[in-house]
């Protein structure tokens, strides 16, 4: 391996049990954005996403349907598979928890822990919810019995489990968080979960009874019970980063060296309804088999409509993914990056769609239609070989400034610096007036100048918008004669002059969306 920096990006695995929506895409686009961004500046990236198909909401929605669990898992990871290509998701590996290799994989790890002595048998009694697939004590359902996450009824269950001893390593976990203060972003969510470890950590059943539910990995150690689903799903970050080799003699599999493999993951991104799991279970278990545990985690927030998490559809509200017939894909993703502070929770409304349209269209689209017809006009679509450094103090604040916020993990403010670059482009074609230099015989030098300035910035634009904007950036990069989309280092040194560029219709046409925006 060459000495490239690496980073590797997961995001949630999804329930094979229901379609796509927002919520599963937003996690993804933005995952997609922070990969795509950093091979852009030059890293060798893994970006794993994939679906959960384990456990009892898929057997029950498998058994709803009147097909085979399998067949259902089946359909919707292809529908998965399909949603990711039409948002130009750039994932390298697709997991399924129903893999042969994973299945080996977990069932490597369990055995690990039973042998290290993490695991006993114990009885659970209390309540479930099965949407959820999680434990609730009498404490936490109240006096309604429903579940805190999501309000539904839970069951009451009374059964022999498996349980790993996960309070052992309570006081390793704080000291982790408390050592490593970015560990968990944003830090509203990090003291969240300092507050919930002030309480006693309980120990984590990891098992389910195969009398009432099958669909799962069986434990190594008693074929009667399969492997909780949670721990089933966490474990595919480890699977896919190529860590443990399951058909290796137990002491060979990788459990003691990972240094060949992508693990430890770079960054989990995560919603914060599924951050517990992310950072208390997760991390104990690779503790109690002895392996290092992800460099960060990263929980966002919620889209929501009034005081609605969003997401099946909503009655009239207008789907924003439905939005990308009519506006294409970059401008949905422009608009779920650049509307949401990451880590924060975001209103959807229209109105604010348009308005960051507006923004893609009037400024980025506007500066690269007028910059390439005025080479193609003025210059008969040659880019003039002459200084094109007016732009340069700009051009180095807007690469400074996205990068540190893509480092702070503030990816909307990472593109607010790129759209600024624009606007700056945008005043000084005013300032220079190219229209009138062109008029002007002696002027000949300085509109040299102006129009290679204007090229030169198009491409670094080109560059910064590439993760979020990836196939108009792609267009972009063909109407000014480059091959592909530069990387950021690229994009500062290329040469332009003499390249020949090509005019074409708006990047981001004004559309008429069959319905209107009222005023902010
Ligand atoms: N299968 C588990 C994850 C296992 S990972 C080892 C799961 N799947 S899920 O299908 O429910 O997807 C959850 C993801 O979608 C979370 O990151 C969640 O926050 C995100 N969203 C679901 N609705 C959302 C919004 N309305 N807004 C933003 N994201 C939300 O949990």
């Amino acid at each position: 391996m060459s000495g490239t920096e690496r980073r590797f990006f997961t995001t949630p695995i999804y329930y094979a049990s229901g379609e796509p929506h927002i919520g599963h895409a937003y996690t993804t686009i933005l995952t997609d954005v922070l990969a795509r961004f950093q091979r852009q500046d030059g890293k060798d990236v893994f970006f794993l996403t994939g679906t959960d198909e384990h456990g009892q909401k898929i057997q029950d929605e498998a058994e709803k349907r009147g097909v085979e669990p399998i067949e259902l898992c089946d359909l919707m990871a292809e529908r998965f598979e399909e949603a990711w290509k039409t948002l130009s998701i750039s994932y390298d590996r697709f997991i399924r928890t129903t893999e042969d290799e994973h299945k080996a994989v977990v069932t490597a790890f369990l055995q690990r822990l039973w042998e290290r002595d993490q695991i006993y048998e114990g009885t659970y009694s209390g309540w479930y919810c099965v949407s959820d697939e999680r434990y609730w004590t009498e404490k936490d359902i109240g006096d309604d019995r429903c579940c805190q996450v999501c309000g539904r009824e839970v069951t009451y269950v009374e059964e022999k489990n498996y349980f790993f001893k996960m309070s052992e390593w309570q006081d390793a976990l704080i000291k982790q968080i408390e050592d490593n203060p970015e560990w968990i972003v944003p830090e509203v969510r990090k003291n969240e979960i300092l507050g919930f470890l002030r309480q006693p950590l309980g120990d984590l059943s990891i098992s389910r009874p195969k009398s009432r539910l099958s669909w799962g990995i069986d434990l190594p150690f008693d074929t009667d019970h399969v492997a909780y689903v949670w721990v089933d799903a966490l474990i595919n970050y480890l699977t896919a980063s190529g860590a443990i080799d399951p058909s290796q003699p137990t002491d060979q599999q990788g459990f003691d060296d990972v240094t060949a493999s992508w693990w430890p993951a770079d960054m989990h991104l995560v919603g914060k309804d599924i951050l517990t799991t992310h950072s208390v279970y997760w991390p104990t278990l690779l503790m109690g088999v002895g392996l290092p545990i992800p460099r960060q985690i990263l929980a966002h927030g919620w889209w929501v409509v009034g005081d609605t998490k969003m997401s099946k559809s909503l009655g009239n509200v207008v789907d924003p993914l439905a939005l990308r017939e009519t506006f294409g894909t970059d401008a949905v993703r422009w608009y779920l990056m650049r509307e949401m502070p990451t880590g924060g929770d975001a209103s959807y409304t229209p109105e604010r769609f348009l308005t960051r349209y507006d923004e893609l269209s009037n400024v980025l689209g506007n500066l690269a239609s007028r910059a390439i017809s005025m080479i193609s006009k003025y210059r008969e679509g040659v880019v003039p070989d002459a200084e094109s450094d007016g732009l340069n103090a700009a051009i180095d604040q807007a690469l400074a400034d996205a990068r540190a916020s893509m480092d702070d993990l503030k990816v909307h403010e990472a593109f607010a610096a790129a759209m600024d670059l624009a606007r700056a482009a945008n005043v000084y074609v005013e300032e220079r007036q190219p229209w009138a230099q062109a008029k002007d015989a002696d002027q000949a030098a300085s509109l040299d100048e102006t129009l290679a300035t204007l090229a030169r910035v198009l491409v670094v634009l080109c560059a910064l918008f590439q993760p979020v904007a990836p196939e108009k950036m792609h267009e972009l990069a063909n109407r000014l004669g480059l091959e592909g989309v530069p990387t950021l280092d690229e994009a500062v040194t290329v040469g332009l002059a003499g390249q020949t560029v090509t005019p074409g219709s708006p990047l981001f046409p004004r559309v008429d969306p069959g319905w209107t925006a009222d005023a902010e």
